[in-house]
């Protein structure tokens, strides 16, 4: 595969980025700190065997869509008409937090949704033009209700969701593959200082899932795997039982 990565400097992008590259997978990486990106590059040069130099970037920044378009642009020169595009970027805050902060709310509920979706319509345009190809984005389990812990990034996560199976629905015939990922608590960055709750994944499992959902086209992946059952239950809770329990 030909790879567009947005995200793959750190936490669960960085250790897909790692298991592409050594699958023998060619990758082209994007994201908002340039010196953050040339050493990712590097690393995935050693851990795939590959000549100096020969993993290319370019800046993207979720919250900047005129960034969107001079990137890929820059990947399909680099990688050769490029056929799959993962976004694991993303930001979160706790509920309490962004409840304190307006700015960083907005912040946060543009790059997950509205900065996200302009950039899948950038990259599902260009994949389509060519007879079609793969989108791999990464949504959460947050996105499934509306829970008192994560009202704000839940509402975002979930306005994606609903986009990307949209996706699906629309172009799949045209040969899109739509892949939306929902990861269940991961220990990254992101979650650092959080208290860990039971069923918390690593990134290299995420990274497994998500490789073998690519393989076989799945359209939604819950990872880790356990989290497809906790979602079924939490979906079926009535509305009396969510108000009083603080998941
Ligand atoms: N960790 C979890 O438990 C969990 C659970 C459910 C869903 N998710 C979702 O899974 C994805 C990956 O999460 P993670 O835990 O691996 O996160 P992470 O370790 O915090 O990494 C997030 C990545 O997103 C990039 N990013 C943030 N804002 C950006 C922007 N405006 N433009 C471009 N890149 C930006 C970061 O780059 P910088 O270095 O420049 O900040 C970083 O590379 C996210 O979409 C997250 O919402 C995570």
């Amino acid at each position: 595969m030909k790879v567009v990565l947005l995200g793959g400097t750190k936490g669960m992008g960085r250790a897909l980025g790692r298991l592409l590259v050594g699958k023998s997978h060619d990758l082209f990486l994007m994201g908002r700190d340039e010196a953050d990106l040339a050493r990712s590059a590097r690393d995935l040069e050693v851990r795939g065997n590959r000549p100096a130099h020969s993993v290319k970037t370019a800046a993207c920044d979720l919250a900047r869509p005129e960034t969107f378009a001079p990137a890929l642009e820059a990947a399909d020169r680099a990688l050769g008409a490029f056929d799959t595009v993962v976004v694991t970027a993303g930001l979160f805050a706790p509920q309490d937090e962004l409840e304190a902060d307006d700015a960083f709310t907005a912040r946060m509920l543009h790059a997950n949704f509205t900065g996200t979706v302009l950039l899948c319509e950038e990259a599902r345009k260009r994949l389509l033009a060519r007879g079609g190809g793969t989108l791999v984005v990464f949504s959460s389990v947050a996105g499934e209700r509306g829970r008192k812990p994560v009202v704000l990034y839940g509402a975002a996560k979930a306005g994606l969701t609903h986009y990307l199976e949209g996706l699906d629905h629309k172009f799949h015939d045209k040969g899109l593959r739509v892949i939306c990922v929902k990861p269940g608590f991961v220990k990254t960055g992101m979650t650092a200082g959080l208290p860990t709750p039971p069923f918390a994944g690593e990134p290299e499992g995420v990274a497994r899932d998500v490789v073998r959902a690519i393989d076989r086209g799945t359209p939604v992946v819950y990872t880790p795997g356990i989290w497809r059952l906790i979602m079924m239950v939490i979906r079926m809770l009535p509305r009396f039982v969510m108000r009083k329990i603080g998941f």
